[in-house]
């Protein structure tokens, strides 16, 4: 039996705010449960549900380094084990994320708490697969720290970068002062860049965690192919493509998988008419004008109904949008946003909505239920990502025959096949410049198809609907990693 920790900062069903949080909760349930032991670690935050915190059972408790308390909670769910980590200091607010100043020292704590915790709580992993900068120094740790403990001799670690935007990035001074960790860790080439210019006093060298996750696991892997060669490159690598071409060979992109019970068209409680490959054109029809009539536009089945369901940042290509709207809108279409995020996308979005009525709903918020219904009732989904590590959202779409329209950039371009309207072939709309006039161009493609021909529509939203997009096959590439070490 193979024993794997993942530790991640979000996990569903307890705690979600992007795909991290999908992946690290449907990843472990893809795995046969008689070979591999995979259990989840993650901060004991406020933000998790009440009804969740009640039935977590608190096993141990104690002081690190004599100073610090970390409980230790533990919930079975669906046949997985997940631990919390508990400590009202750090954890009690109502968000999981806060400023990145106060995140690097409550990560830190996170990531030491979580190797402190492993020889009490009766569980010695195999492998310990970290996700994303706040759980970056736990290789670190191990190789540092705690490398002189019996109990850790011999354990491996993945590091999955989910999104290299997120880094975990200060100056040497403050990440020393909240990590704890020795000063060899701070030498150019480790957390410190090997081009960090020396003449300027050491402490005020910059200092990233996520280039330390990079250097000391033994494996690093990202979310999909082409995110993987991206992020060797210095458009893409955030400051961390030296790094990353230095570990190419151990660097490898494995597409994400979606959680094929969770969504699944045929039997989603979540959506009023549930349909397959034989009925869903129909039905498809039948969730539109229901979603229309939810959002406040008019109750249309024909008009094609275009949906965006986002995290609203910058990564997010919602610059584009703001460029095309005026020109999206004299089509003869809808536009259904499901997003929250940074305030001005938020009253981007408000605006248009005022300027458009019934053609532009907004809803900002976050709703698992709605956005479940659009994916179900939308004829497209607009994803023009300036980058994109994996993105679900298209993956989703897919599976709900509601057409993807993608920039062709990480995982969009692994995922999404452009469609060839001579051959008949591919699975949605895609541009490979990232500009204002390449999507409008798309769109403007769509739209004709849409409304002429309705049959090369049809048959891709039946390829992509038939494609799989679940944990199947990624699957099996981390069992392939996970044997090699
Ligand atoms: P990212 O992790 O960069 O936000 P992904 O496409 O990987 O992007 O994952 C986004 C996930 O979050 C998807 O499951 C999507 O349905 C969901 N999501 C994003 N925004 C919202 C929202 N406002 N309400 C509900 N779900 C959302
Ligand atoms: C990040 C990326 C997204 C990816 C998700 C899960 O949030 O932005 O592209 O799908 O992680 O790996």
């Amino acid at each position: 039996m193979k024993k794997i920790l993942f530790a991640a900062s979000e996990c569903v069903p307890f705690v979600k705010t992007g795909g991290l949080a999908d992946v690290v909760g449907s990843l472990p349930q893809a795995f046969n449960k008689s070979e591999y032991d995979i259990r989840v670690i993650i901060p004991c935050y406020h933000a998790i549900r009440p009804d969740w915190r009640e039935k977590m059972e608190t096993i141990y408790y104690f002081q690190m380094d004599n100073r610090i308390y970390v409980g230790v909670k533990r919930l079975e769910h669906d046949g997985i084990t997940y631990y919390f980590i508990d400590n009202e200091q750090y954890f009690s607010g109502i968000v999981p994320y806060y400023d990145m100043f106060q995140d690097l020292e409550r990560f830190a704590y996170f990531s030491k708490a979580v190797l402190s915790a492993l020889p009490l709580i009766g569980f010695r992993p195999d492998i310990i697969h970290c996700h994303d900068w706040q759980t970056s120094l736990i290789p670190v740790y191990l190789n540092t720290v705690f490398q002189g403990d019996p109990f850790f001799r011999g354990i491996r670690t993945v590091f999955t970068i989910h999104n290299i935007r997120f880094k975990g990035e200060w100056d040497v001074g403050h990440i020393r002062w909240v990590s704890g960790l020795p000063n060899e860790c701070f030498e150019p080439g480790l957390l410190v860049s090997p081009y960090q210019n020396r003449s300027i006093p050491r402490d005020d060298w910059n200092c990233t965690m996520m280039r330390g996750g990079i250097v000391y696991s033994d494996y690093v892997t990202t979310v999909s192919n082409t995110y993987s060669w991206e992020i060797q490159t210095p458009g893409f690598g955030e400051g961390l493509d030296d790094i990353l071409k230095w570990r190419h060979e151990r660097l490898w992109g494995i597409i994400n998988g979606i959680d094929y019970k969770v969504w699944d068209p045929k039997a989603d409680k979540r959506i009023p008419f549930n349909y397959g490959l034989n009925n869903f054109t129909s039905m498809r029809k039948k969730n539109k004008k229901a979603l229309q009539k939810e959002m406040g536009l008019k109750e249309d089945e024909n008009v094609l109904t275009f949906a965006i369901v986002s995290r609203l940042t910058d990564q997010k290509g919602l610059d584009l949008i703001d460029q095309v709207m005026d020109r999206l809108c004299a089509m003869n279409i809808n536009l259904i946003v499901l997003g929250t995020g940074n305030e001005y996308y938020e009253n981007m979005f408000r605006y248009y909505q005022g300027k458009y009525p019934g053609k532009v709903a907004a809803c900002i918020g976050y709703s698992e239920d709605l956005a479940h219904r659009i994916y179900a009732g939308a004829d497209a989904l607009l994803v023009p990502s300036a980058f994109e590590p994996c993105g679900l959202t298209q993956l989703i779409s897919l599976r709900y025959g509601a057409v993807p329209i993608v920039h062709e950039t990480g995982g969009l371009k692994d995922t999404v096949k452009p469609f060839n309207e001579f051959e008949d072939t591919g699975t949605g709309f895609s541009f490979a410049n990232y500009s204002s006039s390449d999507l409008i161009d798309r769109l403007k493609h769509a739209e004709w198809i849409f409304y002429n021909r309705k049959e090369l529509w049809k048959h891709m939203q039946k390829r992509g609907m038939s494609e799989d997009w679940s944990w199947n096959n990624s699957m099996q590439i981390y069992k392939d990693l996970y044997s090699r070490m």
